[in-house]
């Protein structure tokens, strides 16, 4: 059974909307701790509209089970992450204008900057992954950049709308793992993954962790939505 990580960018986004305190990411990464999450996963962009650099710092004194920073492989990042000491760094392509990471890195065509950066942040002891598509030559092409791990990005399988869409994702995502359990790497899944969907991912054997945000920050909004209007009537009366 793979662990699960949970990905905190959207107690940020929701912080974020008033440019205050609340909720805090920190403090949100602490309870899915206490609810059995396995990691802490969170994405510093460069354009800092959710995650901030206080946030990662708090970040790397209180989380107790596994820091992974998602981050785009740029130089203001590498220091970041050297500075830091993340238990893991997670590499993804990033555009300004996207809402989300739209897709898998292309490690294939980046391979030498990527394998340099790579190197760089492995000979401090930080293990690096590479979020990348589904695809035999992207596997191929993260090991020989040296990536130790691999998440593959599931979000055509999440948004797939027809069955057998969806069935010949699921199919690119085992043959993907297999391939890369086969050379070496280690292997996590995720984007998209929600309480419909996960299982099917869940139970290929080669994935070993599930890297998942929206879909469990949005279902904590509305199950806690309950109790917290309760606690504002107590005191509103
Ligand atoms: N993995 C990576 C590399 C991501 O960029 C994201 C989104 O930040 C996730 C996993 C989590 O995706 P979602 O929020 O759709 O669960």
């Amino acid at each position: 059974m793979p662990k699960l990580s949970v990905n905190i960018d959207h107690i940020a986004t929701i912080r974020q909307a008033r440019r205050g305190n609340e909720p805090d990411p920190v403090a949100a990464a602490t309870l899915a701790e206490f609810a059995g999450a396995a990691g802490i996963i969170a994405h510093l962009r460069e354009d800092r509209r959710h995650v901030q650099d206080r946030d990662l710092l708090l970040l790397r004194q209180t989380v107790r089970t596994k820091l992974n920073l998602e981050m785009a492989a740029t130089a203001e990042m590498q220091r970041i992450a050297l500075d830091l000491r993340p238990d893991i760094v997670t590499l993804v392509p990033e555009k300004r204008e996207e809402l989300t990471t739209e897709g898998g890195l292309d490690v294939a065509s980046r391979m030498e900057g990527l394998t340099a950066f790579i190197a760089t942040l492995q000979k401090s002891g930080i293990p690096v992954s590479l979020f990348i598509d589904p695809v035999e030559g992207q596997i191929e092409a993260a090991k020989k950049a040296g990536a130790q791990w691999v998440e593959i990005h599931t979000g055509s399988y999440a948004n797939a709308d027809r069955e057998f869409e969806r069935e010949h994702e699921l199919q690119k995502v085992i043959a993907a793992a297999t391939t890369a359990a086969k050379l070496g790497l280690r292997v996590g899944a995720g984007h998209g993954l929600n309480y419909v969907n996960v299982q099917a991912i869940a139970s290929i054997p080669e994935v070993e962790e599930l890297n998942i945000g929206h879909s469990i920050i949005s279902r904590a909004a509305l199950v806690g939505m309950d109790r917290a209007v309760r606690d504002m009537v107590a005191l509103a009366k």
